[in-house]
């Protein structure tokens, strides 16, 4: 991590790498916001004479250095690695770890793009897939045993090579124990990936509970505006960040230089944002759970949720993101999802406007009918950073909308 010269500070707290790290003052102005290289290519000093190792922008680029220093250093990795979007990020780096017949085995309510990627795409490249509760410590080690041959998509497969977990996941909001994960992995030999696009590494750090890569849709909280699309692989072994930079560079589904420059500046304010969505959100799960409409709320903040204590134990505050279940079913849902002015009716989350979801049609569309399809009656909120009066009262006009038969 660079820290500015004049920092004196050895262990530096989380808010403090989110500012300094890869940011150091311009040497030439002293601009105290590095300048954003938009640069294509570098001027040689003769041939294979680089300055500072800069040759070409799809291999290194100031700014996008700049933002892959500063993730490195918040998510306490080694290395880190800046694409185009969270599924560029996920496909390069399952590309740079595993071979045809290898195998992965994924929560069975991962994200549906991701799951769409590892099945529909990499699947034709002779990928197997196992979904599995993830909170199932035993389901998940007998489908990290079986490898690529019981329950798998690819007959005969090879080895496990990867276990993929969402913590929380998106939408069902199941918490999964990360070090306890990270031994079922290991034992088999498989590498445990996290994504942590839910918590951002202000509330949790995978790869000190013993993970071995980080994936992010940095999309959401890292970027924090929903301005920019972007993805972000963080490691801390060597030989991992070999593979998977090759990947990055021979691939090149980097990120550009303003969507880097957006990402960093989000980030600086992440401890900020997140604290507050965190708050905000304690305070509307809470308010939902009195509801006469609400069938359950899913959120891991609250006691009654099956991981409230283990969240507690492997996060800091419990995040911003809410499911709801109504009793009134698909139509008690769907009338929600369209009713509310402050919660803007999208895709997407963890921007600082709060954003409402319909999954089974939206976000997770891609798995209906699949094992992974989410149910009919939830609705998924990302809470913002407003007025949390605001939104509860946006919310409760929308409840008390659907009347008696809820
Ligand atoms: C948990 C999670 N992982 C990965 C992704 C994929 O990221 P992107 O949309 O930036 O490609 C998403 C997108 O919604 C997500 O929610």
């Amino acid at each position: 991590m660079s820290l500015p010269e004049s920092s004196s500070s050895k262990n530096p707290g989380f808010n403090t790498r989110a500012i300094h790290a890869g940011q150091a003052f311009e040497p030439r102005t002293g601009a105290v916001v590095p300048p954003v290289h938009f640069s294509s290519t570098y001027a040689q000093d003769g041939i294979g004479g680089l300055r500072d190792g800069y040759e070409y922008g799809r291999g290194t680029n100031p700014t996008r250095d700049s933002l892959q220093e500063q993730l490195a250093a918040l998510e306490g990795g080694s290395a880190a690695f800046s694409f185009s979007s969270g599924l560029a990020a996920e496909d390069s780096m399952i590309r740079a770890l595993t071979r045809p017949g290898d195998h992965i085995v994924l929560g069975n309510d991962a994200y549906g793009g991701t799951y769409r990627l590892i099945s529909r795409v990499l699947g034709q490249w002779g990928i197997g897939n196992t979904p599995v509760d993830m909170s199932d410590l035993d389901a998940v080690a007998s489908a990290v045993a079986a490898g690529g041959t019981a329950d798998s998509t690819v007959e005969g497969g090879g080895k496990t090579r990867l276990v993929w977990v969402e913590t929380p996941s998106n939408p069902m909001m199941k918490i999964t124990d990360i070090e306890a994960l990270a031994k079922v992995a290991h034992d088999a030999g498989a590498l445990l990936v996290v994504d942590n696009t839910f918590a951002s590494p202000y509330l949790q750090t995978p790869l000190a509970l013993g993970a071995d890569i980080v994936v992010h849709s940095t999309t959401k909280y890292i970027g924090g505006h929903s301005d920019v699309v972007g993805g972000a692989i963080v490691v801390n072994d060597p030989e991992l960040a070999e593979k998977i930079g090759f990947v990055q560079f021979a691939v090149g589904a980097v990120s550009g230089p303003m969507d880097a420059f957006l990402t960093t500046r989000g980030l600086k304010t992440l401890g900020v944002r997140m604290d507050r969505h965190s708050d905000n959100a304690q305070a509307v799960a809470e308010w939902l759970l009195e509801r006469p409409e609400v069938e359950a709320v899913l959120y891991p903040g609250l006691p009654s949720h099956p991981g409230h204590e283990l969240a507690r134990k492997q996060m800091k505050k419990f995040g911003g993101m809410i499911s709801v279940q109504f009793k009134g079913g698909e139509a008690a849902a769907r009338k929600v999802a369209e009713s509310t002015s402050v919660f803007t009716l999208a895709e997407s989350l963890g921007g600082i406007e709060s954003l409402m979801n319909y999954p089974s049609e939206m976000t997770h569309a891609s798995v209906k009918g699949t094992e992974l399809a989410v149910p009919v009656n939830l609705v998924r909120l990302s809470c913002g950073i407003e007025d949390v009066e605001d939104l509860i009262a946006d919310l409760d006009a929308a409840l008390s909308s659907l009347g008696d038969g809820s």
